[in-house]
């Protein structure tokens, strides 16, 4: 390991010309866009179809969720002010709408355009009148939890706004992220937990405090999130970007087609999220059904069934009787779509995409190969070689504890190996957490790009071996690290 690493050290091109080997590069027609104002809005078309419930609707409430933070990761929180304004556009209230970010971006000192944020090369601010709910320290997985729930007494800080639902009420929930297998990241930890999540689903059930839910979820293995766990009988449905053990794609990356202006050294957003959203900007909501959205998105995201190279499986969960109804009861109608079509086939338009997990060294490679001034060049040189230091160290330690704990002939196809579908991650949650944080001790923080070993963990939990084993196994593969480097002492355990 340390000396594959110092080759990278003293090369920092032939770092970047491997990551790129690795990466799965697409090219590909850039995307047509349909540009739009919103203009006058004009009273609801009479002859539009109307849904039976449009008699009792109740009121739409949304929450946008941004799990991480950091300029590297602009395109999550551009995906949800971009949710934002469709929403407002759509007719939803601020008031029904609840916003998760960390608001780190707009006023970055590398944004280009301060104050302006963009989700498509040639898209317009998506930033202004985003409110500020839950910015910086207060974006945490319990705030999320006691929003949903409608419970002001559970929060810690923000703007107090909660989703305050009723019996006939319909909730759009979307978050954009980074995640692994079980987890969807938050800028704060602890990261969100799959069965936590479910049971703020099943207790928001139990109130009766909405009629139906639609969840939309992009990050790597968002599946899994879902599979095996996500009842057909909450009234709830939900598409997720890729299935239980794939990654999910940033687009719109400096260096590929289509790129962003040529002032962004950042992803400007994410495949599967841009998908729904220019899919919604572009149609009449009030005759577009949910599942023609799914097929459209579904094709989009696989980037015309080139998974290989940037594209993943669009899944879905939950009672998917939903999916008949019309798109505008979750995401609203603009009037200025009414003569837009319900749904067309979308052209062949493949989008280069860079893997999640990569696009914070693609954007620090920018960052280098932008900046002049030499102390500026050493010191993001420096940023990337410890974050492939920390990666290769949890990718050797989570080997080695493999071995140790099952031999060498097994340790690997253990960790790696993927239950049937239909089955949870693991049996036990509480083991994944108790796991995570053994880890955590004493090899260091998971971070962003540790999330994909959860499966590793989860593995271990489920194969039933005790914990004093595992410490052993974590004290014994880490002893030599750094114990101050990356731990969570520092910002707390992810678990
Ligand atoms: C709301 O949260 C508080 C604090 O966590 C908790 O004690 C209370 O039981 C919750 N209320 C409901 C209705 O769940
Ligand atoms: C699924 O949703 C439909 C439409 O709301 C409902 O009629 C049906 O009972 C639901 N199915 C389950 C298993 O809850």
């Amino acid at each position: 390991m340390a000396k594959q690493y110092s080759v990278f050290l003293q090369n920092p091109p032939l770092l970047f010309f491997l990551l790129l080997l690795f990466e799965a590069i697409n090219v590909g027609r850039a995307a047509r866009l349909n540009q739009w104002e919103s203009g006058i809005r004009l009273p609801i078309e009479k002859d539009e179809p109307q849904d039976i419930d449009d008699q009792q609707l109740g009121t739409t409430w949304a929450v946008l969720v941004a799990g991480s933070a950091g300029y590297g990761n602009y395109r999550h929180q551009a995906d949800v002010c971009h949710a934002y304004q469709l929403l407002r556009k759509g007719g939803l209230k601020e008031e029904n709408i609840v916003v998760f970010m960390y608001d780190d971006i707009a006023m970055h000192e590398l944004n280009p355009r301060p104050g302006v944020i963009i989700n498509n090369p040639r898209g317009h601010d998506v930033y202004a009148g985003v409110p500020k709910d839950y910015t910086g320290e207060h974006v945490t997985a319990a705030n999320l939890y006691a929003v949903l729930l409608g419970n002001k007494s559970a929060l810690s800080g923000g703007s107090g706004k909660v989703v305050d639902s009723k019996s006939n009420d319909r909730i759009f929930l979307y978050y954009s992220d980074h995640g692994g297998p079980g987890i969807l990241g938050m800028p704060n930890p602890p990261y969100l937990y799959a069965m936590d999540f479910l049971d703020v689903l099943k207790k928001k059930h139990a109130a009766g405090s909405y009629k139906e839910m639609v969840i939309y979820v992009e990050a790597c293995e968002s599946g899994s999130i879902f599979q095996g766990i996500m009842p057909k009988d909450l009234n709830i449905y939900v598409t997720t970007a890729s299935n239980a053990q794939e990654n999910s794609w940033g687009t719109y990356c400096p260096g590929m087609k289509p790129p962003p202006p040529p002032e962004y050294i950042t992803c400007l957003g994410d495949l599967y999220s841009v998908a729904w959203m220019e899919d919604s900007d572009t149609h009449n909501l009030k005759r577009e059904t949910i599942k023609q959205q799914y097929e459209t998105v579904r094709e989009r995201t696989s980037n015309f069934n080139s998974y290989t190279f940037g594209g993943s499986h669009v899944m879905e969960y939950g009672n998917t009787t939903i999916k008949a109804e019309k798109l505008y009861l979750y995401q609203g109608f603009d009037p200025a779509t009414v003569n837009f079509p319900p749904n067309e086939l979308s052209p062949e338009t493949h989008m280069e995409a860079v893997n999640q997990r990569d696009a914070d060294i693609l954007f620090l490679w920018h960052m280098y190969k932008n900046s002049e001034d030499g102390s500026k060049k050493k010191e993001t040189l420096k940023q990337i070689t410890e974050i492939m230091r920390h990666r290769i160290h949890l990718d050797g330690s989570i080997d080695l504890i493999g071995t140790l704990l099952y031999g060498p002939a097994k340790g690997s196809a253990i960790l790696k190996s993927v239950r049937e579908p239909g089955l949870p991650l693991v049996d036990d949650w509480q083991c994944l957490k108790s796991m995570v944080r053994l880890f955590e001790t004493h090899c260091g923080s998971l971070t962003q790009y540790g999330m994909k070993h959860m499966r590793a963990f989860a593995n271990i939990c489920n194969s039933g071996v005790s914990q004093s084993l595992v410490e052993e196994a974590c004290v014994a593969a880490c002893s030599a690290h750094d114990p101050l480097q990356c731990h969570p002492s520092n910002q707390g355990y992810s678990a």
